[in-house]
């Protein structure tokens, strides 16, 4: 399971359950540190070849002469320094499944050999003339926009096609922030235990602080700060001054992908075609719902009356900032039934945000 509350790590913690135990190939988006590594391993882990090997490739870190061989392997004298037959990572993860990081990294040559796998689960080894066949369930994700990728012909839109059909997005952090607050538990959870650090939290102003901040590097810069947190200020309770400091120290740290093997037991799912074609139709739901709700938001925005919501100017000259504010939120939550979620996502702020707005002012549900 995805850590996570919102309603979009839901949706993909259910597709997730759905698509494990079929041999479809899928395709996971999102901004670098979103989780597409984790994603990518719970779908294994849920599937029938959990035992099996799991292979992570990391198509960008491999140099482009010998992206090939070291896939599909190669034959011995089928290049100056091939001084024997070597296996490639799709026959090593045969039975199981094979994880293609950084895809939109993958040379065109490439590739093609990859459609030809994806299609017929057989590749021919550099410098070999017999097709190998082989049982390889293929996982993808890339950080990239693949459908411009296309346009400008560094992807091949028949791959892209086949790649496509079952997309799980993942959102950035910023636009789940209910996940936030649930992540920096379990990371401040697990460096405390494991570094044997008592940790008390954070005062209130830090956490709405750290509820709102930008998380440009998604969660994998929300555990890295967490862990750093925990080593700075370990046993007291931190507070707002020196979140920001460590924010404002932070880098980015990077992280590499290195082929691992496990072991596991195999099985092909006959009703794959169906399943596919089902789960399309589950994906293209889930695209339209989350453009529905999009717009929902949109329409609220624009459904705010002038009348209604604008204070004359010379009130709110007398007004203070904070009292602008209470009226600014009381007029939404009236006029949307006291739906915090929704006024959140209006407001852009997290919910635990607006729930601590509501004490402040002793807001009162009245409805419109
Ligand atoms: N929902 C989640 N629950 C628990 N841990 C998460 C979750 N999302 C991300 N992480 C953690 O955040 C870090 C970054 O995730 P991951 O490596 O999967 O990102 P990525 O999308 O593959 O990024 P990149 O594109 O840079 O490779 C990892 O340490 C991962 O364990
Ligand atoms: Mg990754």
């Amino acid at each position: 399971m995805l850590l996570g509350d919102s309603v979009q790590i839901k949706e993909i913690n259910e597709i997730i359950k759905q698509v494990a135990p079929t041999d479809v190939t899928v395709l996971i988006t999102g901004e670098s540190g979103t989780g597409k590594e984790v994603v990518a391993k719970e779908i294994h882990n849920a599937s029938k070849r959990k035992d099996k090997p799991y292979i992570i490739v990391n198509c960008g870190a491999i140099p482009e002469g010998i992206i090939e061989s070291e896939l599909f392997g190669h034959k011995k004298g089928s290049f100056t320094g091939a001084i024997e037959d070597r296996k490639g990572y799709f026959e090593t993860a045969d039975k199981g499944t094979i994880f293609l990081d950084e895809i939109g990294e993958m040379p065109l040559g490439t590739q093609v050999k990859l459609l030809r796998v994806l299609e017929t689960g057989e590749f021919l080894p550099v410098g070999g003339s017999k097709p190998i066949k082989v049982d390889v369930r293929v996982i993808a994700a890339t950080n990239r926009d693949l459908a411009q990728e296309v346009v400008s012909r560094n992807f091949r839109e028949d791959l892209y096609y086949r790649l496509r059909s079952i997309n799980i997005y993942i959102p950035p952090l910023r636009e789940r922030k209910s996940d936030v607050k649930i992540l920096l538990d379990y990371f401040t959870k697990i460096y405390s235990e494991k570094n044997n650090i008592s940790f008390p939290g954070f005062t209130d102003e830090a956490l709405n602080y750290i509820d709102n901040f930008p998380w440009q590097g998604n969660a994998r810069e929300l555990r890295n700060f967490s862990e750093s947190i925990l080593v700075l200020y370990p046993n007291k309770l931190v507070t707002l001054e020196e979140v920001q400091k460590q924010l404002r120290a932070y880098n980015l740290s990077e992280n590499f992908n290195v082929p691992m093997i496990m072991d596991v037991p195999p099985k092909r799912n006959e009703n794959e075609f169906l399943f596919r074609a089902l789960l399309e139709i589950k994906s293209d739901l889930i695209d339209i719902k989350n453009e529905l709700r999009k717009r929902e938001i949109e329409e609220i925005k624009n459904e705010i009356k002038e009348d209604d919501f604008v204070i004359p100017k010379e009130k709110a000259m007398g007004m203070t900032l904070d009292e602008v504010e209470r009226e600014v939120l009381n007029y939404l939550l009236k006029n949307n039934s006291w739906n915090i979620e929704k006024v959140s996502s209006i407001l852009n702020q997290s919910q635990r945000n607006i729930y601590n707005k509501i004490k402040k002012y002793k807001l009162e549900k009245v409805y419109n």
